[in-house]
């Protein structure tokens, strides 16, 4: 297997852009920059620039690139790309990030490895409260997903970004790439088959992954999560060779806030066939994503704890390989999970929401004030809300609140979906507490109450990423396969005050 990715150093520089030394000067324009702005630069191309405008061979929309050679005299520099940004009253974080990433793909595909990044007055003075982004979207896409080839073509990584500026961006760039580190490193978990990331597989890889400095993993096996009474996690994993594991790592800075503890939870179902309620064949490859919740609380934990956030969390991750052997799960099969609740099994290829439920009562057994889950859950969130959209949902609406905000911050796209008490009529069983397939009425909306039973007092909300988890097309801003969704959601959230 090799690297899948790299993340650029940064250096800050506050320097005429002539003064420059890079592969690349990308220059980000907006389609309502005016000509005086991009003079300098305009000269520098031979007035390259100024002649695609008016031709309309470069417009510039959002994340369109010109390539342009530097034919004045006296700069350092031997390339100039132009990248689009759309209208400046457009911009958001987005935006910015895939403009970004879009620079380091376009230089990449061209093997330059060094980048500066120049605002188009030349000045960066308006780079400040973006360099974040920037760096975020340098690392996302300095990634290459081919990694069992078993002849790799030679991979060529961005190794260096300057960031020209006055502006004292270091820090805020440092975050951006501890981030956009985090992300990858979730996306490489994701994107694994099924045959190289089993359970056991995932939670060493994933103690690797998250036990930075600061942060304590364990990895509990069949023995100790039996001695939790997880049955619902046990019967999902009977079906298959590969046991379960249960995945608890706790961030517990001395500088947190005594009264708060963030509790992650993820779903880590390493794949999912469906079990005996088996799925249909055609695109059922895509379910070695449906550990992408678990990759995703792991990856905010560890981004957390490298940026020093002063907040107490915990990240509860339940994995099993929902398979239909032998002692596999059959419908109609009850199981009492560990808050001794009962569940009929009418189905089980609703797997998600057992072991979760499993893990968000131990969670909250653990001191975890506020709970957020995160799950490829169901196919019905999809179809409610496309691939685009996180459904968000939760009963204690401060805390949905303050999550929106984080999503709105971070630049992700959640939705909250209601959890209105009629609904859970269908959860009703006739022989135990509850079933976990209620159908396919609000098949989102059942899934989260389901949940909502496991998650005791106190706030709890439940992201359903079935649609976002997964990229279909590449795009020059984002590789076919895992995209990290709700990480930098979850790292805003964790990063800004929790509300009572
Ligand atoms: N992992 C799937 C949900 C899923 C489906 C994610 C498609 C991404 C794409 C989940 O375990 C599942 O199978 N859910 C069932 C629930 C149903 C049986 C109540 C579903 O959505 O069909
Ligand atoms: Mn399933
Ligand atoms: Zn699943």
């Amino acid at each position: 297997m090799s690297v899948a990715y790299e993340i650029p150093r940064i250096h800050v520089l506050n320097a005429p852009p002539p003064a420059v030394d890079a592969d690349v000067l990308a220059v980000p324009l907006a389609a309502d920059d005016t000509a005086p702005a991009v003079a300098a630069f305009d000269a520098a191309v031979g007035r390259a620039l100024s002649e695609a405008l008016a031709r309309g061979e470069f417009t510039p929309k959002p994340c369109e690139t010109f390539w342009a050679p530097i034919v004045a005299t006296g700069w350092k520099a031997r390339r100039v790309l132009f990248i689009g940004l759309g209208p400046r009253a457009e911009m958001s974080a987005e935006r910015v990030r895939r403009v970004a990433s879009t620079a380091v793909t376009t230089v990449r595909a061209q093997r330059f490895g060094r980048l500066a990044w120049i605002d188009a007055d030349g000045t960066g003075q308006d780079d400040g409260g973006r360099a974040d982004l920037l760096c975020e979207g340098f690392a996302l896409a300095n990634f290459d997903g081919a990694v069992h080839k078993s002849r790799p073509e030679p991979r060529f990584f961005v190794t260096d970004v300057t960031l020209v500026t006055a502006a004292p961006v270091h820090a805020s760039a440092q975050s951006g790439a501890i981030i956009g580190d985090a992300i990858n490193g979730a996306r490489v978990l994701v994107n694994e088959p099924g045959n190289h990331l089993t359970p056991a597989i995932f939670a060493d890889k994933a103690a690797k992954f998250v036990g930075v400095d600061g942060i304590s993993v364990e990895v509990l096996d069949v023995p100790q999560i039996e001695a939790l009474n997880m049955g619902m996690l046990l019967g999902v994993g009977r079906g298959s060779a590969e046991p379960p594991r249960l995945i608890v790592a706790r961030y517990e800075p001395a500088d947190a806030a005594r009264d708060v503890t963030l509790g992650l939870v993820g779903k880590g179902i390493t794949f999912d066939t469906g079990g005996i309620s088996i799925k249909p064949a055609d695109g059922m490859e895509r379910m070695k994503d449906d550990m992408a919740g678990g990759a995703t609380v792991l990856a905010a934990l560890r981004a957390l704890a490298q940026l020093r956030a002063p907040i107490r969390a915990i990240a509860v991750v339940a994995s099993a390989e929902n398979m239909p052997g032998s002692r596999a799960l059959k419908p109609g099969d009850v199981l009492r999970g560990a808050s001794g609740l009962t569940v009929e099994v009418n189905n089980t290829d609703a797997e998600g929401r057992l072991i979760l439920g499993d893990a968000l009562w131990h969670a909250r057994q653990l001191g975890a004030t506020h709970l957020v889950d995160v799950a490829t859950l169901t196919g019905a969130c999809i179809v409610a809300l496309g691939k685009i959209t996180t459904g968000l949902f939760g009963s204690h609406q401060p805390w949905v609140d303050a999550i929106r905000l984080a999503a709105a911050r971070g630049g992700e796209k959640v939705w909250q979906m209601p959890l209105f008490e009629e609904y859970k009529d269908a959860l009703k069983s006739d022989i135990a507490d509850m079933i976990n397939s209620p159908g396919r009425a609000a098949g989102a909306v059942t899934a989260a109450m389901f949940l909502r039973e496991f998650a005791g007092s106190g706030p709890w909300a439940h992201m359903d990423i079935a649609g976002p988890a997964w990229h279909e097309d590449s795009k020059p801003w984002l590789a076919r396969g895992a995209t990290g969704t709700m990480i930098r959601t979850l790292v805003e959230l964790g990063r800004a005050p929790i509300p009572r």
